[in-house]
């Protein structure tokens, strides 16, 4: 098909699909002219297959005209309230002296980002780090600064800091303290022991969306390594490593093991992919592809890492190290569900 054939192709679907998602949305594209970005159809994509539901949350946001920014929270904070995720929020394993410690970004297109990292006894570190890009001129807090200002802010002190079967696989833990991480484990990302090829995935959320002004954003967050050295930060909260998102280009998040993530500024490397004419799964595939590339023990030792991505065009894409890493897309009446994501070592 020409490119003007498939441009108006697209163009055509587009408007379709807007006029299909109602009025409200249909209103909002339109008013979007004055922001100087083009009319969009909302969409969201998150990490592993509790984004499914955590996309229902965004979801409900996006398709009432509203802002990517606050559908990232909104959806990112329903994993967060869910106590039996044992990777993200309070519900997570802890580090290895037993306090769970959580580390969450947001970012809009604009550039403006928040963060927190080792924060404990809040149940919503997403909006400690949306608080932080708004209402202070930093963008990251940690430790007991970052829960002092959350206080400051009106956020309560969980009744609890640790659930009770976190502790008793804490205790488990302890008897042998073997640290050795493991791709998509079922009972923890890391350490556990459950074997490679699980795909009862459980580890950070990351999150994308496009709103139907254009407007992209993201949130990630985690409650990072269970069993990990007290103080250990990964890759959630550092912006350009966990999360990275520009309206000119597009938005990408990752999830597993933060270190590799971090050392190659992963995120900021997969949006600096697409603003070189990638598209989002090929720009995911370059940068776990690099990461293989300089690490190639990474290819024998469970290690996972994953990124997902989309363009201020909206289009999806992922890559993964190992295979088992699933991620979720809503856009509409219709849930994509979850889609197996494409790997860099086969099962
Ligand atoms: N990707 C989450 C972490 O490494 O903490």
């Amino acid at each position: 098909m020409s490119d003007r054939r498939s441009f108006l192709k697209q163009s055509m679907i587009g408007a379709a699909s807007l006029a299909l998602a109602g009025p409200t949305l249909a209103r909002a594209a339109e008013a979007s002219g004055s922001s100087g970005l083009p009319a969009a159809r909302p969409r969201v994509i998150s990490t592993w297959n509790f984004g499914d539901a955590a996309n229902q949350g965004a979801w409900a946001v996006l398709s009432k005209g509203g802002r990517a920014l606050d559908a990232v929270e909104q959806g990112v904070k329903i994993t967060e309230s869910d106590l039996n995720n044992r990777s993200v929020g309070l519900g997570g394993y802890p580090d290895r002296d037993g306090h769970v410690t959580l580390d969450a970004s947001i970012m809009d297109g604009n550039g403006d980002c928040g963060a927190v990292a080792a924060l404990q006894d809040i149940a919503h570190p997403i909006s400690v780090a949306r608080a932080v890009m708004e209402k202070t001129p930093h963008v990251l807090l940690v430790g007991d600064g970052a829960l002092e200002f959350a206080l400051s802010q009106g956020f309560k002190r969980s009744p609890f800091s640790i659930t009770p079967g976190a502790v008793q696989a804490w205790k488990e833990w302890l008897k042998t303290s073997r640290y050795h991480p493991v791709a998509n484990s079922e009972e923890s990302t890391y350490g556990l022991g459950k074997h490679r090829g699980d795909i009862h995935n459980h580890d950070t959320i990351g999150m994308l969306a496009i709103d139907a002004h254009g407007q992209l954003a993201g949130a990630c967050t985690t409650s990072g390594m269970a069993w990990k050295l007290a103080g250990r930060v990964g890759d959630s909260p550092i912006i350009g490593a966990g999360l990275f998102v520009d309206n000119e280009v597009g938005a990408a998040t990752s999830t597993g093991v933060g270190e590799e993530v971090i050392r190659s500024a992963g995120s900021f490397l997969v949006v600096e992919l697409m603003r070189q004419g990638r598209s989002p799964q090929d720009a995911c595939r370059e940068a776990v592809e690099r990461i293989v590339r300089k690490r190639p023990e990474l290819r024998h030792n469970d290690t996972q890492v994953a990124f997902i991505a989309i363009n201020r065009a909206g289009e999806t894409g992922a890559w993964a190290i190992q295979p088992g890493f699933e991620y979720a897309i809503c856009d509409g009446g219709d849930r994509h569900g979850l889609i197996k994501s494409a790997s860099v070592l086969s099962a």
